[in-house]
Order: C-alpha cells, then sequence, then structure tokens
C-alpha cells in the first residue's frame, strides 16, 4: 500500500491528479494521499482540500487524505513525492512577465527571462524538499512538475541522491495531436522525442508499423495543426526552415525561431486581457468558486482551460508504470546518459524513455545531424547548465552569462537592468543571492 505525498497540494490542478489516482485504483493500491501546502494560500488549499475529500467519498474512500503544513509529516515513509508548488504563488509569475516585458523581454515562466528567474526562486526550495527526503524517506521517487520542468529536474540531479523524474505536458499533447492529424485511435501512435523541456523535437512517429515523421513534417511546415497546444495562439512557421530541420519542433520553439512574433503576440496579449498570469489569476478565482460548490465531487471540466492540463495524469500513470514495472514508453525528464550524444552525461534532458521499475531507460536515437539544431540545443543546454549552477550558488556573474546566452534575452547592460530588478522583486524567495 502506497503513501503519496503531493506538493503543492493547494494547487487548483490538484483535482485532476486525484481523479487519476482514483481512476487507476485497481492497479495503484493507494492508501494515504497527503497534500502539504503552506501558510501563503492556505484559504485556497483548504477549497481544494474539501473538493478532494468530496471527490474521494464519492468513490468510497479508498485512502485517506491528509492535509497539512508539516512538510516533515508529510515526507516521512513516502514512496512517491510528486511537486506541484509555485514560489510566490501567481504574483510573482506576473512580476517576471511585468519586468520582462518592461525591457521587452520575454517572461514567459519557463522561456526567457520569466523562466530563468522562476528557476532562481524554485530550485532553492525543491533542494531543502530533497534534504528532508534523504532523511525522511531515502527510497522515494521525486515526480517534479514544477516549472522549469528540466531545470529543476537538473537540479536535483546534480545536487541531491533523490531519484527524480521531470515531467511535462507538452509531449502528452504531441502525442495526441500526431494521432489527430494521422487520424489513429488513441493510442495507436508512438513518437519518439529528443531535447530539453519546451524544446523538444519529434524524431520518429510510427504509426502502422511505418514512421510517418517526413509526411507529418511536411504538413506542420504549412501549418502545426493539432500539434499545438490550445494554450498556444495559431501561428505559421516558414515552411523551408521546417523542413531543413528534418525533425518536428514543438511548439515552445516559436520563441526562438519566430521571437519577433511571439513579442508581438505577448505584447498585444498584455494589451488585451493582461499577461498569461493575470489571466491565470483570473481563471484560478473562478475555478475556486466552481470547487466552493459542496456539490461539486468530480474534476470540473473546466480545469481544462490551464495549460498544464494532462499533466497530473501523466504523473498517475508515470507512479503506476513505475510501480507495476510496466515497460510503456513514456516522455520524461531525465539524466541524459549519452541519450543525446551532443550534450554532457550529467544533464537533464526530455527523451522517450522505457518506464521499468527501476525507473526511465532512455531509448536511443541517431545523433541530431543538422548543425541548425545542435547549435540551439546545446546552446541552450549551457544556458540551463548556468541558470542551475546560479541557483545553487547565487553567483551573480553566473546569473549574468546564463541571461547573456538565452536568444531571448536583450544584451549588454540591459541584461544587467533586468537582472536587478528580477532580483531585487524576488529577494524574499532567493536566500542564495
Ligand atoms: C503548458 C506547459 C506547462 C505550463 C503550462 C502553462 O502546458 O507544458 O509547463 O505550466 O502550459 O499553463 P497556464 O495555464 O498556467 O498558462
Ligand atoms: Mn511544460
Amino acid at each position: 500500500a502506497l503513501k503519496i505525498t503531493i506538493i503543492g497540494g493547494g494547487s487548483t490542478y490538484t483535482p485532476e491528479i486525484i481523479e487519476g489516482f482514483i481512476n487507476r485504483l485497481d492497479e495503484l493500491p493507494v492508501k494515504e494521499l497527503w497534500l502539504v501546502d503552506c501558510e501563503a494560500g492556505w484559504e485556497k488549499t483548504q477549497v481544494v482540500a474539501a473538493l478532494v475529500r468530496r471527490m474521494v467519498a464519492k468513490v468510497g474512500n479508498p485512502f485517506t487524505v491528509h492535509l497539512t503544513l508539516d512538510r516533515q509529516a508529510a515526507l516521512a515513509q513516502a514512496d512517491y513525492v510528486c511537486t506541484q508548488f509555485r514560489v510566490g504563488l501567481i504574483p510573482a509569475r506576473i512580476n517576471d512577465e511585468r519586468t520582462a516585458l518592461k525591457y521587452d523581454m520575454i517572461g514567459q515562466e519557463t522561456n526567457g527571462v520569466g523562466g530563468f528567474a522562476k528557476a532562481q526562486r524554485t530550485i532553492p526550495v525543491i533542494l531543502d524538499i530533497c534534504r528532508e527526503m534523504e532523511r525522511l524517506c531515502p527510497d522515494a521517487w521525486l515526480i517534479n512538475f514544477t516549472n522549469p520542468s528540466g531545470m529543476v529536474t537538473e537540479a536535483v540531479l546534480k545536487h541531491t541522491q533523490i531519484k527524480v523524474v521531470g515531467l511535462c505536458n507538452v509531449p502528452v499533447l504531441t502525442e495526441k495531436g500526431v494521432e489527430e492529424m494521422l487520424e489513429a485511435k488513441p493510442g495507436e501512435c508512438q513518437i519518439q522525442v529528443a531535447g530539453l523541456n519546451h524544446f523538444i523535437y519529434v524524431r520518429h512517429a510510427w504509426h502502422q508499423g511505418q514512421d510517418k515523421l517526413p509526411e507529418l513534417l511536411e504538413r506542420v511546415a504549412q501549418d502545426p495543426g493539432a500539434l499545438r497546444p490550445k494554450n498556444i495562439p495559431p501561428f505559421k512557421w516558414d515552411p523551408d526552415q521546417i523542413k531543413n530541420l528534418g525533425v518536428i519542433p514543438c511548439c515552445y520553439h516559436r520563441y526562438y525561431y519566430l521571437p519577433d512574433d511571439i513579442m508581438q503576440h505577448e505584447l498585444e496579449h498584455e494589451r488585451r486581457e493582461g499577461t498569461r498570469g493575470e489571466v491565470v489569476a483570473r481563471l484560478e478565482e473562478q475555478l475556486l468558486e466552481r470547487y466552493k460548490d459542496p456539490n461539486l465531487d468530480i474534476k470540473p471540466p473546466e480545469l481544462a482551460q490551464r495549460g498544464g492540463t494532462y499533466y497530473s495524469d501523466a504523473a498517475c500513470e508515470l507512479i503506476s508504470a513505475i510501480h507495476n514495472d510496466k515497460r510503456t514508453i513514456m516522455h520524461v525528464n531525465v539524466r541524459n546518459n549519452g541519450a543525446i550524444k551532443e550534450l554532457p552525461a550529467d544533464c537533464a534532458v526530455e527523451v522517450s524513455c522505457v518506464i521499468t521499475g527501476n525507473g526511465p531507460v532512455p531509448l536511443n536515437v541517431e545523433p541530431f545531424a543538422n548543425p541548425a539544431i545542435v547549435g540551439l540545443l546545446r546552446l541552450m543546454k549551457a544556458f540551463e547548465e548556468l541558470t542551475v549552477d546560479a541557483a545553487v550558488t547565487g553567483d551573480y556573474g553566473t546569473a549574468l552569462q546564463a541571461l547573456t546566452l538565452n536568444p531571448m534575452v536583450r544584451k549588454g547592460p540591459v541584461s544587467r537592468q533586468v537582472l536587478d530588478e528580477l532580483l531585487e522583486i524576488n529577494a524574499p524567495y532567493l536566500p542564495q543571492y
């Protein structure tokens, strides 16, 4: 029987993960579920927890639900720990977005200066959690989906003893999109991806024993189609550029291949309805109102308006695949170990893996032949390595180097200005600086 701990249990995404556990009761013997959160936003946490209790009661209370501020009690003897916390909550995300926009830069929470700032806030906390896990549940698996998921995973891999897997829903959405484009039934296609979090390329897309990548590449070059997640507004790639890549980029590559277009879009979005963080804050309020309904005892469909839909279900599936040694293929963030030959062995990569009882085993994949890909991939990994390093050490020079490498960050004194301002507004969350 399993003890599962969710850190950031007060997240409005929590009903999805609970639904995932409820749907898997016959394969995943959850006995205790612990929701941990902190004082900030405790009211919200209680609303979410009350809904969770109703969802669990509806199916006859197959496991107990514990709500606590005491992280150590929640971690003691846990079998799986899921992290979905947001340091500084949504207001910190909005601050990043607004600071970035002020300097004509991208403040999105995983890309550009936004991703950098979120990593600085998040990594000290995940390392604290791992120190506690080393004492209280050293054999537990850590399933992280706190963003920036790849960099957070890399920090844990490099600086702790904890077994960790990082998750993102982009590969899930990509696989579903491929199936839709090929008019296949769910589960009929097998994709293979490789790259970094929010920076993956589809290397293969098998259907009925054939690799449909060439056909899909032609089509995606004209229109991202079903491969575009709902939270990324419509756009078109430059077809010649995409065909030349030879593999299919994910939609977050738009930030690198079409930076002016995305900047333009973020500015317009901000003028129309505020930053994404501001939209999300309003969405959260509506969701919480909905959650307060004492008759609601299922995950409300409105939750699908959030970009992170399917994350939590992937977490449940991952836990089940490890627990049951399923040996199914999932696309997760793990230690590279040569899966991507162009990158260091000890860094985190997002690749297709067989999920065994001993954790994910990356599938091999041919080298990225095209320098257009290798160059950007190495650059982004160097940015990530420096960002993680800065988050651990609080070294200002390292932070500046990281930002300077990021293609979305403006160079020179303005990099320093934006860095100083980000460090200042985030000061309460940056013990390392
Ligand atoms: C995507 C990404 C997530 C990100 C989410 C943002 O799904 O994979 O990493 O958290 O979008 O969604 P939101 O609704 O918070 O803007
Ligand atoms: Mn993601």
